[in-house]
């Protein structure tokens, strides 16, 4: 894909997050989420793709923008568009850390079509690459990634979604002696965080949103890191749904490379509320500034995109 994109797509995630960084603590999910939505749209109509969103809002008939198999961009290179214009609508309606806008591109039939529903996951940065495996009990992961990262599992920080269904995999990293941060929401974040050293997590365990996945898996790719996955069907239709979207097998251990195929994809994020590598959207009289990081497999470029928007006539001064 044409490295000038890169900017397209960071213009595109900024767009998003300054829409719905509006909506931050208002208790608002849905307004929130549109916000976000109307903005990235709206953005994709400057962009020179010939692009198809293979991870969106939903289905055509759920969702009227960004929905799965929407056409946008203004033609040009065929890619497929993983997108999650607000990844995190908790966090925004309640003005909590860690949501972001997200997307990931990649040439066409690249992404794997995530159905929406759960996918259990395992995620490392890149001292602990290949390992992992999802099969093989907590324990056994925790020993390898410390091993890999030359520290004891008692330096390990592990991220884990708190939820219910998780008490297992808790009780485990605890008893092998990890220390652990519970989020409420958002998993993208962290994975981004774990493929970053010095961001203070090494691993991020547990099931989330498989479409979320799939944006994980493009971040973790660009910065060299790892991450395997397995979707968890909860019904007969589930299983149906996978298989539509061409997952022969829903069992099948979904490996970096499955969830995204090649050696060409771009990955931005754009921070709404704060997180532990980007700061949030701030706004100000006339303008705003957001911070996004952008990244490039194929060069394995990282830029941290830091951006004074200015809104209006207004006359503006930069500050530092
Ligand atoms: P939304 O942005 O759609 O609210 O999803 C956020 C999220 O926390 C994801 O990051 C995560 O993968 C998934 O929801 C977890 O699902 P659940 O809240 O059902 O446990």
């Amino acid at each position: 894909m044409d490295r000038i994109l890169t900017m397209e797509f960071v213009r595109v995630t900024e767009q998003a997050a300054i829409r719905c960084g509006r909506m931050v603590g208002r208790g608002d999910k849905i307004a929130a989420d549109q916000q976000a939505v109307d903005g990235m749209r709206q953005e994709f109509e400057n962009v020179h793709i010939n692009g198809t969103v293979v991870i969106g809002e939903g289905e055509m008939d759920e969702a009227p923008m960004l929905y799965i198999g929407e056409e946008v961009g203004t033609g040009g290179e065929e890619v497929d568009i993983a997108v999650d214009p607000l990844e995190g609508t908790n966090l925004v309606a309640k003005g909590q850390n860690g949501s972001i806008a997200v997307l990931a591109i990649a040439p066409k039939g690249c992404l794997l079509h995530a159905p929406d529903m759960y996918m259990d996951k395992i995620a490392v940065g890149p001292r602990a690459a290949g390992r992992i495996d999802i099969n093989a009990p907590v324990k056994e992961n925790l020993r390898r990634v410390a091993e890999a990262m030359e520290r004891s599992v008692d330096d390990l920080s592990v991220v884990i979604l708190d939820r219910e269904r998780h008490e297992g995999i808790i009780r485990e990293c605890r008893e092998a002696g990890a220390r652990i941060r519970l989020i409420t929401d958002g998993d993208v974040t962290p994975a981004i965080e774990v493929g970053i050293e010095g961001s203070g997590v090494h691993m991020l365990l547990g099931t989330g949103g498989a479409p979320e996945g799939v944006l994980a898996a493009a971040a973790l790719k660009c910065l060299g890191g790892d991450m395997q996955g397995r979707l968890v069907p909860h019904s007969d239709e589930e299983v149906r749904r996978a298989l539509a979207m061409g997952i022969g097998d829903v069992n099948q251990v979904l490996r970096i490379d499955d969830l995204v195929r090649g050696d060409d994809c771009i990955f931005s994020a754009t921070a709404i509320t704060p997180g532990n590598i980007l700061n949030g959207i701030q706004y100000f009289g006339g303008g705003a500034r957001t911070h996004t990081v952008v990244m490039r497999y194929r060069t394995g470029t990282v830029r941290f995109v830091d951006t004074i928007h200015k809104f209006g006539n207004r006359k503006l001064s930069i500050k530092l």
